[in-house]
């Protein structure tokens, strides 16, 4: 095991910085390379076949170039495509949904776990599914939020568009009843000032981002496979790298390194 080899990740876009993000803050020493799979972007109203055909073959080169681990930071891919990501590469693949489900689960007081997602996600059925394998009988709210990603993708955070959509998909959940909301697509903590601004002060909004670093860290820690660091970050885009570097300056203060443009890693297989 090299263990100065990068930690991989990947999205559709720049949903997984935020997973990013909180992989750096943890682990300051490991090195990422992530992939924004913007040829394909957006991920959520793509058909199954197609999604685990699009991030096996990521994952695929993500454990070509060299990865030690490689962490889907994509609800849609982890709800849907897991599985077929582990079979096509030998090293350790870990999503979002179970650390996500954890989260949501230990906020749980008795009322509503509410799960804003893509439309594939929702129609998974995953998050419910986790939550109850936890806490049988836990009630859950699901709404599916089509418009939120090409928002966050253009940058579009706090816009008249933003805040309609926001308000539109919340009046769906039973938002007096919520103890937690679950953020289940990594583009979503994007939009939490807003979609804190529409919740009740009780109601706690669940990164599943927090819960996938730990997991990431008790693995290194594990397997002996921690880097001693400093971690050189590469990010790259399948298609146009302009929403990392719209991001970049938005929310990382333009600390990223400039992103590479790798080109598309798959032909979507037919819907
Ligand atoms: N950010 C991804 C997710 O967590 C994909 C969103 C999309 O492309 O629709 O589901």
């Amino acid at each position: 095991m090299n263990r100065a080899a990068p930690i991989g990740l990947f999205d559709s876009g720049i949903g997984g910085l935020t997973v990013a993000r909180e992989l750096i803050w943890r682990l300051p020493a490991e090195a990422l390379l992530y992939v924004a799979d913007t040829a394909h972007v957006p991920y959520g109203g793509r058909s199954v076949d197609e999604l685990c055909h699009l991030a096996s073959s990521i994952t695929r080169w993500l454990e070509a170039e060299g990865c030690k681990l490689v962490v889907v930071a994509c609800n849609t891919c982890s709800a849907v495509a897991l599985e077929a990501c582990r079979e096509v590469v030998d090293v350790p693949v870990v999503g979002v949904i179970e650390g996500g489900a954890r989260a949501a689960g230990a906020a749980w007081r008795g009322g509503t776990v509410g799960v804003i997602a893509t439309a594939a996600t929702v129609a998974s059925g995953a998050y419910p599914h986790a939550l109850q394998a936890l806490q049988p009988g836990l009630p859950v709210a699901q709404v599916a939020c089509p418009r939120f990603v090409p928002l966050v993708e253009a940058g579009r955070l706090s816009t008249p568009d933003a805040v309609s959509a926001v308000c539109d998909y919340l009046a769906e959940l039973p938002l007096a009843q919520l103890d937690a909301l679950l953020l289940g697509c990594t583009h979503y903590p994007f939009l939490a000032p807003l979609l804190r601004m529409r919740t009740e002060e009780r109601t706690q909004l669940i990164d599943p981002a927090f819960e996938t670093a730990r997991t990431v860290a008790a693995w290194l820690h594990d397997t002996g496979a921690a880097a001693a660091g400093p971690g050189a970050h590469r990010w790259c885009a399948t298609g146009s790298a302009d929403s990392l570097r719209l991001v970049n300056q938005l929310c990382f203060g333009g600390r990223l390194a400039a992103p590479e443009e790798i080109g598309a890693l798959a032909v979507p297989a037919p819907a």
